[in-house]
């Protein structure tokens, strides 16, 4: 029986959460922390699925029932995911689809980090599973189709989102991007000195989405506004990262933080967290991804690297390490 084994980064955003949502640029990079995904074909007419970290466990339902009933929610973007990718290959070779589908996939995933940080663990598995699938299927995915069927995924079981998180998982690096993949450009960069401070707090993406949506309904222009503001902030910072100008990118990073701020996504943990980095020596700091919780960055002169992650921990942030510019999905393992 064939059996694949793929893996995809998680990413962290750098500049332009929120923003992005509504046809704005943003600043992401993928991260050497990845999830793995194998999939295997088997004899029975049944979907498996065995994912520990999103505590579904053995879980097993006919293969005709992919992405009907009631789907656990850690289960939701794999099975999704298979579920789109059978329909799309269903509309494009139907003859051949016949002829390659197994009775049966069985699927497992591994997580190098707890999707409680906020690192994309969501699309960084639909990815894999898209990878993964057409891989056991000998279809040939280019990149984009990679993300287009990923980000449906998304936004199928999530309803909202910029796919910023899909795209550092399919392409890796470091990359300028505008909302639904509309710009993907890969920045050459070699090196990102960053900490990342985890808050403790478990922030959820959608919640966070809907309160700034409340916001923009109730003052349009004010918001319009400050996500005009932030694409200015992306755009200087795009060439401010290109040219290692490590200083003007902190600076940056700290208006950028102010107008999170300004939408309500940030809170006293992470001012705290935040504060006390840049207090500690960095250039800048902020929130990185939805806000409410998650994860902070900060940019550092590297000998300040000890002062800095010593004042998050004293905030009572704790130090993740991470390294950025990760490579994107890639096949760990195959078996015929
Ligand atoms: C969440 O990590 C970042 C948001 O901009 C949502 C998204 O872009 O999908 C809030």
């Amino acid at each position: 029986m064939k059996k694949i084994t793929v893996s995809a980064p998680g990413k962290l955003m750098l500049l332009g959460e929120h923003a992005v949502v509504y046809n704005k640029p943003c600043l992401v990079t993928a991260i050497d922390q990845r999830i793995r995904l194998t999939i295997e074909a088997i004899n029975k007419p049944e979907f498996h699925l065995h994912a520990p970290e999103v505590a579904v466990l053995h879980n097993k339902k006919p293969m005709k029932e992919i992405g009907q009933g009631a789907i656990p929610k850690g289960a939701k973007f794999v099975e999704i995911a298979v579920k789109n990718i059978l329909n799309f290959l269903a509309e494009k070779s139907p003859s051949a689809i016949d002829m390659r589908i197994p009775s049966g996939l069985k699927i497992t995933t591994k997580s190098e980090f707890s999707s409680q940080y906020g690192f994309g663990s969501s699309a960084a598995s639909a990815v894999c599973t898209i990878k993964a699938l057409s891989e056991l299927l000998k279809f040939k995915f280019t990149p984009e189709e990679i993300f287009d069927l990923s980000y449906k995924t998304i936004l199928d079981v999530q309803g909202s989102g910029s796919g910023f998180d899909v795209a550092a998982a399919v392409y890796g690096g470091t990359i300028y991007f505008v909302t639904g993949g509309k710009t993907v450009d890969q920045l050459t960069i070699s090196h990102l000195p960053l900490i990342v401070g985890y808050s403790g707090i478990k922030a959820d993406t959608v919640t966070l989405i809907n309160q700034v949506k409340e916001k923009a309904d109730k003052y349009p222009q004010i918001i319009e506004g400050i996500y005009s503001e932030i694409e200015k902030i992306v755009n200087e910072a795009k060439v401010s990262l290109l040219k290692k100008d490590w200083q003007s990118l902190g600076e940056l990073m700290n208006f950028n933080q102010g107008y999170l701020d300004a939408l309500g996504v940030s809170n006293s943990k992470l001012s705290d967290i935040i504060h006390a980095a840049r207090g500690g020596g960095a250039y800048g700091a902020k929130l990185s991804g939805a806000g409410g919780g998650d994860c902070i960055i900060a940019l550092i002169p590297e000998k300040k690297r000890n002062t800095v992650e010593k004042a998050i921990k004293k905030a009572g942030g704790s130090v993740i390490k991470v390294k950025t510019n990760a490579e994107g999905v890639r096949v760990e393992d195959n078996v015929y």
